[in-house]
């Protein structure tokens, strides 16, 4: 099988199967990258076993209660959207394997990310019982009934629009853990949460490293596709019960907002690829640049209006109290 390079691919579109072919070496250039990079660690370590001790129930424990969490009220709410999207990895596997393939260096990348990810809940949940972070009960329940739902991806429809969301939504899940360790109000957790963010940080670089070679292999359908994901991009999480009400606290507690997803997750990555500088792109291509552009600037003033509204809410509390 030949590929025709991207100059003579013209207004022929490149199917998933060719693409996959055509970026497996890459694939296998950053699985190897990403190996050097990564440094083995250990997920009990960041766990404070000695506060822990029995619940109700079998053995006859105490019981939860709300004054037993060391976290801040929006460290809890964020700690539970956070943990469920993480719990809910079978689905994204199942997701990424259909997509990508079990087979080759994609089927490695496949394996070895569903395998770094494993970490991220169990830590989690270990430091969040261990601590009687949150009510542990309403966790499983929520766990229940967020993974019976399932997760289906907005963009399975397309290979190039699942390597673009996933290039954004590594970078959203490492700002979202990042910032929810700053505002729990207990080192332990910031720690530990530093520490599942540098995973989300590297899984960012890899598939943003694809998505660089893709915009140089088919310009106009990358173009197109980073165009989609970026005006539609949603959280992981967002079928979630409760997910809206949830969001909105965690947007006033600036763990995760418009102005966030704006300057830290897309701005970072659309520069870092030169996105919306790119030369030399056909008329479909140069359609989707130019609306990327026009989105970025209308998000940016949503982002405005957003934080005055913030401000203004947060004077009245503060005038209240
Ligand atoms: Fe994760
Ligand atoms: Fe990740």
């Amino acid at each position: 099988m030949t590929i025709a390079p991207s100059q003579s691919a013209g207004s022929e579109a490149w199917s998933d199967t060719r693409l996959l072919y055509a970026l497996e070496e890459v694939v296998e250039t950053e699985i190897d990258r990403h190996i050097r990079a990564a440094k083995e660690w250990m997920p009990h370590e960041y766990v404070p076993w000695s506060q822990g001790r029995d619940f109700d129930g079998v053995m006859g424990g105490e019981a939860w209660a709300p004054e037993q969490s060391k976290v801040t009220e929006i460290g809890r709410i964020s700690l539970v959207v956070n943990l469920l999207t993480e719990d809910n990895l079978p689905s994204y596997h199942h997701e990424i394997a259909t997509l990508f393939g079990r087979d080759g260096a994609w089927g490695t990348w496949v394996h070895r990310w569903t395998a770094e990810e494993g970490r991220h809940a169990i830590v989690m949940r270990d430091y969040l019982l261990t601590t009687r972070a949150v009510d542990p009960v309403e966790l499983e329940r929520l766990r229940m009934h967020h993974m019976s739902e399932g997760f289906e991806s907005d963009n399975a429809h397309s290979m190039l629009h699942s390597v673009a969301y996933v290039a954004f939504q590594e970078l959203a899940t490492r700002i979202s853990h990042r910032n929810t360790g700053r505002e729990s109000g207990d080192p332990l957790c910031e720690r530990m949460l530093a520490r599942i963010a540098t995973d989300e940080n590297l899984h960012m670089v890899f598939y943003r490293n694809l998505l660089a070679a893709a915009l140089q292999l088919a310009p106009d359908q990358t173009m197109q596709a980073i165009r989609d994901v970026v005006v539609g991009f949603r959280m992981p999480g967002h079928g979630m019960p409760g997910f809206e009400r949830s969001a909105a606290r965690i947007a006033i507690g600036g763990i995760y907002n418009l102005r966030i997803h704006h300057d830290d997750v897309l701005q970072p990555v659309l520069r870092h690829l030169k996105v919306l500088e790119t030369q030399g792109l056909g008329p479909e291509g140069l359609k989707a640049q130019e609306e990327l552009g026009f989105f970025m600037g209308e998000l940016d003033s949503q982002a405005r209006k957003f934080e005055e509204r913030r401000d203004a809410l947060l004077a009245r509390r503060a005038a209240r109290v």
